[in-house]
């Protein structure tokens, strides 16, 4: 970084700030970004850049908090300033004006003005400022206590760091109050989720509340970033009071203030009114990007909110219309298997036809072997099914056992492509590795001409699309030796462009091994595992020949990492794509790490802090130059851990466990270097 003063670097940092604080409340709250994703990524990167060089500029309001801090042993419980009341619940309209009755008798009035609000379908968590600062995030626990959960909270994007002094001033709104709101996750992000889970083996879960919640309360607020997250605002408290004459106002100020809000409350005058809001997003709901589940009423007037009051569990001054559950029994006719475009094989209910809230069901999701295990699911038992929006309805558990039921076995083969299905030891997915697979082909283009892998401009998913339908490309290796007019012959690809393609996938020859490697597609391996990969084998040839105990000795690569590579350089069809890949002329080669001594062979090592005379990796190359070992994490195998300026939480776990702790000095002396 080039040098510049202190006061111009925090100056420059505070502008950062504000301009990032902008673009993301434009991207996550206003849904109107005005930057491209790369335009914002440079301003954050930015920022970061300064933070780390500069520690004592970061605050914990900056946005570069949102990437999600260390992991913490576990919550601290904290008492609600005022207690977070449940509403009570109507299950019929007859049941709203059974209610509407009391408000009007308790008030003494004839009609009272109602919002109807959506009830979103997640978890109410309270967020405290003070000093206009996102300073605490609360869960509801049990309503009188719930968990800090301050740094999981302030990863989710369209909750507000910072209010903008001047709005909160101009409000004339106490720079210090809370805001109750709902987490929840989109339906097209927990469909996202659970696809990204099926493929790890990772938990599968039932439906989106369950994952807002399971990604929201993790001690380690790196995943709650990983997750997407949304937040939307219903309840603003200043001093403990309702600050404004309505409800109403509370929710144009909390956009105001750019809370995410939902823009479809409506203020409705008497309680059939209310009914009509609830009909009319009961047949609309699914078409949201979020679950509701019903529809909270509260009485606008903040004065007649105070005449209820409360009763000992909820505010007599509302109530939460619930609509009735989406759920209907059917039988499992059978269980048949979809291979997913990564090889991951999917089984699914085949199901009795049967009318769930208005659409014919016949398909239902099982995730994975684990799943109708849990379930006890076989072939001929009947099931309740649950209908969550437009999802795929998922199986919630078997009602009664069929007569002649009979189990369900993963194949052996792969439906789609014939080659042996593999399952790794400890893991819940079975998949078809066949590179090749007519199933992956896609997917596997897509991933090989990616930005960070082999690079190939202009090779787009509608490109891939035409390539594989047409059958013009079966494998990677296939598309060096595409022809111009093949090409150009595609919908919408002049000759121009299909030469440029032609260029790119040419030039891509030429790229590095690391990169190859990576391209490939195999799992767990990623980048950087590439990077390592390369450094150690020197060609594709002599890494497919590697036996995993080789693989092994490469720095962090473990044992899941080595057997999965051993398992993808043991499918024919995979060896056969690499003499093709070799034949089309791919075939690079990377410099093999010069091997300087073996005074550290056996021994592991890990770094933690900014080091003074040389970076993190420099000072790993160093440790590998000389037989030792490096590794991301510290556990009592650890033999040193090298601390410099500013360590982290891998500082605290080495005097926990008693590993020996290095300083710069001391690791140089060990390395006979300077
Ligand atoms: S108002 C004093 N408004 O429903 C304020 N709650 O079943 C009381 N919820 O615990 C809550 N959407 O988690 C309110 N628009 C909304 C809501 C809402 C969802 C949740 C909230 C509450 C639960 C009660």
């Amino acid at each position: 970084m080039a040098k510049a003063s202190i006061p111009a670097l925090r100056k420059e940092t505070e502008e950062l700030r504000e301009k990032i604080r902008r673009h993301e409340y434009l991207y996550y709250v206003d849904d109107a970004p005005e930057i491209s994703d790369a335009a914002f990524d440079r301003l954050m990167n930015r920022l970061k850049e300064i933070e780390a060089a500069h520690p004592e500029l970061a605050t914990p309001d900056s946005p570069t908090v949102r990437v999600g801090g260390t992991p913490r042993e576990g919550f601290t419980t904290v008492r609600h300033a005022r207690p977070m009341l449940s509403l009570d619940n109507a299950f019929s309209y007859d049941a709203l004006r059974d209610w509407d009755r009391r408000v009007r008798e308790g008030t003494g009035r004839e009609e009272i003005e109602y919002i109807a609000e959506h009830k979103f379908d997640g978890l109410s968590i309270s967020l405290q400022y003070e000093a206009g600062v996102l300073a605490r995030g609360v869960t509801r626990g049990d309503g009188s206590t719930g968990e800090d959960v301050t740094p999981n909270v302030k990863t989710v994007r369209s909750i507000p760091l910072r209010l903008d002094d001047r709005t909160v001033k101009k409000l004339e709104l106490a720079r210090s109050f809370e805001v109750r709101g709902e987490i929840l996750m989109t339906r097209k992000a927990f469909e996202a989720l659970n696809r990204q889970q099926e493929e790890t083996g990772g938990k599968i879960f039932v439906n989106a509340r369950n994952s807002a919640a399971g990604s929201l309360r993790v001690l380690d607020p790196s995943i709650t970033a990983q997750r997407k997250l949304d937040f939307f605002a219903y309840y603003l408290y200043v001093d403990g009071k309702a600050p404004f004459a309505k409800h109403s106002d509370s929710l144009e100020v909390l956009k105001k203030l750019h809370f995410r809000a939902s823009d479809d409350w409506k203020l409705c005058d008497g309680i059939e009114a209310v009914v009509k809001y609830c009909e009319s997003w009961d047949a609309k709901r699914e078409k949201l990007a979020y679950e509701i589940d019903g529809v909270v009423i509260k009485v606008n007037s903040t004065a007649l909110q105070n005449e209820l009051g409360f009763t000992a569990k909820a505010p007599r001054w509302a109530i939460a219309y619930k609509y009735p559950a989406r759920q209907e029994t059917t039988v499992v006719n059978d269980i048949i298997v979809q291979v997913g475009r990564t090889g991951t094989l999917t089984p699914v209910a085949v199901l009795e036809p049967v009318q769930v809230g208005g659409v014919t069901v016949s398909r239902s999701t099982l995730h994975n072997m684990d799943e109708i295990e849990r379930l006890g699911l076989q072939i001929g038992d009947t099931v309740l099914i649950e209908r969550a929006g437009e999802v795929i309805p998922h199986v919630l558990k078997v009602v009664k056992e069929g007569k002649n039921r009979r189990a369900f076995r993963m194949p052996t083969k792969c439906p789609e492509c014939g080659s042996a299905i593999h399952k790794a030891e400890g893991e819940v997915a079975y998949r078809c590795v066949n590179a090749a697979c007519p199933a992956k082909r896609k997917e596997s283009l897509l991933h090989f001409a990616g930005r960070h892998a082999m690079d190939i401009d202009g090779l787009g998913e509608k490109i891939v699309d035409q390539l594989v339908d047409e059958g013009l490309v079966k494998d990677v290796s296939d598309l060096y030796s595409l022809k111009l007019e093949q090409v150009a012959n595609l919908e919408r690809m002049a000759e121009k462009s299909a030469q440029n393609l032609l260029d790119e996938i040419a030039a891509s020859k030429k790229q590095p091994l690391s990169r190859l490697i990576y391209a490939l597609g195999m799992r767990y391996v990623g980048e950087r595992t590439g990077q390592l990969l390369a450094e150690n084998f020197g060609s594709l040839e002599e890494l497919g020949e590697a036996k995993a105990e080789d693989l092994g000795k490469v720095p962090e690569v473990g044992p899941k990492v080595s057997e999965a590579m051993v398992e993808f350089f043991s499918e024919p069809a995979n060896r056969k794509l690499i003499k093709k890949l070799h034949a089309a002329g791919v075939r690079p080669t990377a410099e093999k790490r010069e091997i300087k001594s073996q005074k550290l062979a056996g021994k592991s090592f890990v770094f933690t802090g900014a080091l003074e005379h040389r970076s993190r990796e420099e000072a790993g190359e160093l440790v590998q130059q000389h037989g030792g070992k490096l590794s991301g994490s510290v556990s009592k195998k650890t033999d040193y851990v090298v601390v410099g300026a500013d360590p982290g939480s891998k500082y605290d776990k080495a005097k926990e466990l008693g590993v020996t702790v290095l300083t710069e000095s001391e690791f140089e002396k060990l390395t006979g270097v300077k």
